[in-house]
């Protein structure tokens, strides 16, 4: 095969594993973290920051881009990529999932997809599968993400079912409508909630249809973490190990830890640009609120030796001074922290699959946290 998308596993570390996906507009190193940038800006950050502290790929949201600008817009102003000036690769999702979180009067219809009313003017919008596909496509998005339909837990089974069911078959329609693609993907996205034979059937049907990249969906809403890993255990050994595999909206650093532990190789989550555009560190000792007091007159940086200016630089006395007067730089600084931190957390998780000591450097991280002493004078 001649195609430009390539997924190459490069190493593992008992089930960790290092990869490299291969595309057009670059190469991404795996395990990833995606930064999320939802309507076409990572919240508080310029992207050539984003490229500088290691991100290979950015997520963007087709609910969101759909209402405004508008798909067909961003299409005749040259496309995602060029107007937001990132030439490198995108992941867009496909809206299913925001608009049951964001949007009013939803309804679903196997065949017509979901109907709803936008959460910026009221009016109201249609979205099939193949029309998800057609604006991810106007976006110029490289890794699309098939329609599908996430239920909140706790549900009953029958109800997990049903959307599981439609799902696996809005995939099929999502792959008819993208057709051949080379050097873009189209990825299926594994439902099953909280059951583990809804789980697997939904990965066997996946598995069937020879995607490029499989995701798990459905997770991090609401479960505790021990089923959220147990559904991993069950869904990861029936997908094809030789495709990427992408864990939705997850999550906090430990929860990044044992996913890949589990097999996991992409990964996005809002966390660190929301966290700090409230006022939360995520550090090497662990998370720190700089509204708290405490910090009112500590000299002190966050981490004297990183990397990152915002971290290294900046006492915490004058973050905390920021945060509490609600000043537009807190949220710069902050999720320039986090989003160092994230990145270089999965620095250090490539390099340790690499050497084959992936378990060592998780026992020896989670071990820094679990002193949590972010003031060790
Ligand atoms: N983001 C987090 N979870 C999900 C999911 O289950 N489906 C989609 N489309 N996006 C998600």
């Amino acid at each position: 095969m001649n195609d430009k998308f390539q997924f190459t596993l490069k190493n593992t570390s008992d089930k960790a594993r290092l990869g490299e996906i291969t595309m057009p507009r670059g190469v991404i190193r795996t395990p990833a973290f995606m930064p999320v940038g939802t309507a076409g800006t990572v919240k508080a950050m310029y992207l050539d920051q984003v490229r500088e502290l290691g991100a290979d790929i950015i997520l963007g949201n087709t609910y969101h881009l759909m209402l405004r600008p508008g798909a067909e817009r961003v299409a005749r102003l040259g496309g995602l990529h060029a107007l937001i000036r990132w030439p490198y690769p995108i992941l867009t999702d496909s809206g299913g999932f925001q608009v049951m979180s964001l949007a009013a009067l939803r309804q679903i219809d196997e065949k017509k997809g979901v109907t709803f009313k936008s959460h910026i003017d009221g009016s109201v919008h249609h979205m099939s599968p193949e029309r998800s596909i057609e604006i991810q496509g106007l976006l110029g998005s490289d890794i699309q993400m098939q329609l599908d339909e996430c239920v909140r837990l706790p549900a009953e089974r029958q109800e997990i079912e049903r959307a599981m069911e439609m799902s696996l078959r809005w995939a099929e329609r999502c792959r008819e409508a993208f057709g051949e693609q080379p050097g873009k993907a189209m990825f299926g996205i594994v439902q099953g909630g909280d059951i583990p034979d809804l789980r697997v059937r939904s990965a066997e049907g996946l598995a069937a249809l020879d995607l490029k990249g499989y995701a798990v969906g459905g997770l991090a809403v609401g479960e505790p973490q021990a089923v959220m890993l147990d559904m991993l255990n069950v869904t990861l050994p029936v997908l094809p190990k030789e495709k990427p595999r992408y864990l939705m909206g997850v999550g906090t650093p430990d929860d990044i830890l044992k996913s890949v532990a589990c097999g996991i190789d992409m990964f996005d989550c809002v966390m660190p640009t929301r966290a700090g555009r409230h006022g939360l560190a995520f550090t090497r000792r662990g998370k720190v609120n700089l509204r708290n007091a405490r910090h009112a007159e500590d000299l002190r940086p966050l981490d004297e030796e990183s990397e990152c200016p915002a971290t290294r630089d900046y006492s915490r006395a004058y973050l905390h001074h920021l945060v509490r007067a609600n000043e537009s730089l807190a949220g710069m600084l902050l999720t320039w922290n986090n989003l160092h931190y994230y990145q270089d957390l999965m620095k250090g998780i490539r390099a340790s699959i690499a050497e084959g000591r992936f378990a060592d450097f998780m026992a020896e991280t989670q071990d820094i946290w679990a002193r949590g002493d972010l003031d060790p004078v």
